[in-house]
C-alpha cells in the first residue's frame, strides 16, 4: 500500500478537525433536531419494532426525501405533452441517475404501450424486412452500457446571459443510466444491409411519431436497442419498452418507443431535423445534423437551489460528460476562470458517460465565482460562454456547452451569473 504524501495527510488531518468542529457546531445552529433523540438518548426508532417486509412492493425514497423530484417550469410551454422536466442534480451524486428522477422530454405526451402489442418494424433498403416482438429483441445477444443522455436544448436559455437559477434548470436535461439491450448493428445485420445504404430513420409510436435520420456508421458503431435502464424495465417516460440508445448524440435522435427502423440511401428531413434541432448562426446560416454533444460539465453543489450551509470544510461536487469520448480532467476555478486546480474524478469513467468529481474547499466565507471546465480524451476543452457566442452567435437553443458560473455570496447563497 502505497502511503499518503505528508500533505495529503495533513490535509486529511484538518478535513476530519474541520468535520468534527462542524458537527459541534451543527448542534447549537438552526437545525430543527429534536433532543430526545439525540444522542446520549435512546431515539424513538429504537424504542420499538419498524415496518415489516413487503409492505413496500415496490420501493421508494424515505419520506424525508420528498423534495428530491423532477420539477418544470411552467412558462417554458403551452401544454404538459410538449414539454420537459428537470433532474434534480444538484440532490444526487455519483454517476447514474435513479430511474425515476430523470428528466422527461416528450413531443406528444407518453405512450402507453402494451408488451404484448409492441412491434419493431425494420424495412427499406434490407434485404429481409423485419418485425420483431419484444420477447424476440430479448433472445438476441445482450449488452450492457452506461451513457449519458444529453437534450441538445440543455442550457438552452443560456445563450442571451444568465437566466434560471438553479442547475437543475440550467443543466437538468442530461441524465446517465445503465442500458441493457442489442446492438441497432445485430439487428441490422439480420436483415442484411443492401449495398446502397446510407441513413436510417428511428420513428416513434408516440403521438408525436417522432422521426429523425441517422447516418449508418453510427448505428453500426455503438446505437443499442434498449429494453431495460439500470436492470429493470424502461420506465413508461423513458420509453417503455423499448427505445434507441445513440451514445454521445443529442437526445432527441434517442428515438423512444421505438416503432420503425427504416434504411434509405440519404436523410428524411424530418420536422425535427429541420425546423428544429438546427443551430441557427449570427449569418442567418444554419447548422444541421449537429449530432454530437460536446464536452460539458457542470458544479451541482453548491449551486442556487444548494447553497453552503456552513463555513469551513465543504465538498464542491460536479458532473462531467463528452459526447466524444472519456472525460480525461476537469479542472475548477473559485476566482471566475482566473487560475484553475484540477478536480477529483471519483467513481468510474466511462465512455460517452457521466463522471462525478469532488473538490474539497475551506471556505473562509469570502465571495467566489465557481466554474467548472472538463476536457475529454481527444483533447478538447469545455469553452467559455464568450469562446462558445464568438462561433456560433446568441441565435441558438441548442448545443449550448459554455463554462457555468455560480456566484457564492458571503451568505452562502448561491446565484447564475455569467463573467466576461
Ligand atoms: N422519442 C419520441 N418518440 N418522442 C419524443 O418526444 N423526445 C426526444 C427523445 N426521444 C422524444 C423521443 C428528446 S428531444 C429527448 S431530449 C429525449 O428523447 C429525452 O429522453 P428522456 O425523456 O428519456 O429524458
Ligand atoms: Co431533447
Amino acid at each position: 500500500m502505497t502511503q499518503p504524501t505528508d500533505k495529503k495527510r495533513t490535509t486529511r488531518r484538518r478535513f476530519l478537525a474541520g468535520a468534527a468542529g462542524l458537527a459541534a457546531a451543527g448542534a447549537s445552529s438552526a437545525r430543527a433536531d429534536n433532543a430526545k433523540n439525540l444522542p446520549p438518548n435512546v431515539a424513538d426508532w429504537t424504542r420499538q419494532l419498524g415496518e415489516g417486509v413487503g409492505v413496500r412492493a415496490y420501493g421508494n425514497p424515505s419520506k424525508y426525501e420528498k423534495h428530491v423530484i423532477r420539477r418544470t417550469v411552467p412558462w417554458l410551454t403551452a401544454t404538459p405533452e410538449s414539454s420537459v422536466s428537470f433532474t434534480p442534480l444538484h440532490q444526487l451524486d455519483g454517476i447514474i441517475t435513479p430511474n425515476g428522477l430523470c428528466f422527461e422530454r416528450h413531443h406528444g405526451g407518453i405512450a402507453e404501450i402494451d408488451p404484448n402489442d409492441y412491434r419493431l418494424m425494420l424495412h427499406g433498403l434490407v434485404e429481409k424486412p423485419l418485425i420483431f416482438a419484444l420477447d424476440e429483441l430479448k433472445r438476441l445477444p445482450r449488452v450492457n452500457k452506461i451513457h449519458f443522455l444529453e437534450c441538445a436544448a440543455n442550457s438552452g436559455m443560456e445563450w442571451r446571459g444568465a437566466q434560471l437559477n438553479g442547475c437543475q434548470y440550467t443543466h437538468g436535461m442530461v441524465h446517465c443510466v445503465q442500458y441493457t439491450g442489442v446492438t441497432l448493428k445485430v439487428l441490422l445485420e439480420q436483415a442484411g444491409l443492401k449495398p446502397n445504404a446510407k441513413w436510417i430513420m428511428a420513428e416513434g409510436g408516440d403521438a408525436a411519431a417522432m422521426n429523425r435520420s441517422i447516418p449508418l456508421g453510427k448505428a453500426l458503431d455503438d446505437c443499442i436497442v434498449a429494453y431495460r435502464m439500470n436492470g429493470e424495465m424502461l420506465r413508461p417516460e423513458q420509453g417503455y419498452p423499448v427505445r434507441l440508445v445513440v451514445p454521445g448524440w443529442e437526445g432527441n435522435v434517442w428515438v423512444k418507443w421505438l416503432r420503425r427502423l427504416k434504411v434509405g440511401d440519404q436523410p428524411w428531413f424530418t420536422r425535427e431535423e429541420t425546423s428544429k434541432y438546427t443551430d441557427l448562426l449570427e449569418n442567418g446560416k444554419a447548422r444541421q445534423f449537429t449530432f454530437l454533444m460536446d464536452a460539458k460539465s457542470v458544479i451541482t453543489s453548491p449551486s442556487p437551489q444548494a447553497p453552503v450551509k456552513q463555513k469551513g470544510f465543504n465538498v464542491i461536487s460536479g458532473l462531467a460528460w463528452s459526447g466524444r469520448g472519456k472525460i480525461k480532467r476537469v479542472d475548477i476555478s473559485l476566482d471566475g476562470g482566473r487560475n484553475w486546480r484540477a478536480a477529483r474524478i471519483d467513481g468510474p469513467v466511462f465512455d460517452k458517460a457521466c463522471v462525478r468529481f469532488y473538490y474539497e474547499l475551506d471556505w473562509n466565507g469570502e465571495e467566489l465565482l465557481l466554474q467548472s471546465r472538463a476536457m475529454d480524451d481527444t483533447g478538447y476543452v469545455q469553452p467559455g460562454k464568450d469562446a462558445l457566442r464568438k462561433i456560433r452567435g446568441v441565435n441558438s437553443i441548442y448545443h449550448n456547452n459554455g463554462i457555468q458560473t455560480w456566484a457564492l455570496k458571503a451568505d452562502g447563497e448561491v446565484e447564475n451569473v455569467e463573467v466576461g
